[in-house]
């Protein structure tokens, strides 16, 4: 296996990101001028994972206040670079530069057996839908 680095978001890794979100069926985040807002807005933290031979292959997102509460929205690598310890190469590095003391995030599940082996508290969560529409 090529060799992987974690580094910041960039404006020209949105497409790639658009593929990941694509192969990992996020239809909301398909569109690259929607991750680079995304990953880009104020309070946001953003990293890629670039392997040497197959480029993009891993990308995280948080928004933080930058002193107590972070919350992580967007984790994801590409299903043949699973369980190299990318997925937790990314949240580490996007946990340190929110600056935060905690990270909270909701997940449908498949992602538990990921996020039981950080410290954790697991609560019950919610993802509410202001507008009164579900969006993806
Ligand atoms: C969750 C996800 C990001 C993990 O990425 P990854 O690069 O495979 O994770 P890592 O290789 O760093 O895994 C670290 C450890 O977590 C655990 N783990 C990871 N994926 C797991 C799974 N599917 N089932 C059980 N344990 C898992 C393992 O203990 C693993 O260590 P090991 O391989 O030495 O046993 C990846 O599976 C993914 O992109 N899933 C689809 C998108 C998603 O669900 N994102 C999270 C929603 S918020």
């Amino acid at each position: 296996m090529a060799t992987v680095e974690v580094v910041p978001f960039e404006d020209e890794h949105a497409p790639a990101v658009a593929r990941l979100a694509t192969a990992v069926q996020w239809p909301s985040l398909t569109d690259p001028d929607v991750v680079t807002r995304v990953c880009t807005a104020p309070g946001a933290v953003s990293y890629v994972a670039l392997d040497a031979s197959h480029g993009l292959v891993g990308w995280a997102q948080a928004l933080t206040d930058g002193e107590l509460q972070a919350h992580l929205s967007f984790l994801a690598v590409l299903p043949d670079h699973r369980r190299r310890g990318i997925g937790m190469l990314l949240t580490v590095a996007t946990f340190q530069a929110t600056g935060a003391k905690r990270v909270d995030l909701v997940t449908d599940g498949a992602a538990a057996g990921f996020y039981v082996r950080l410290p954790h508290t697991r609560l019950e969560g919610y993802r509410l839908y202001p507008g009164g529409a579900e969006a993806t």
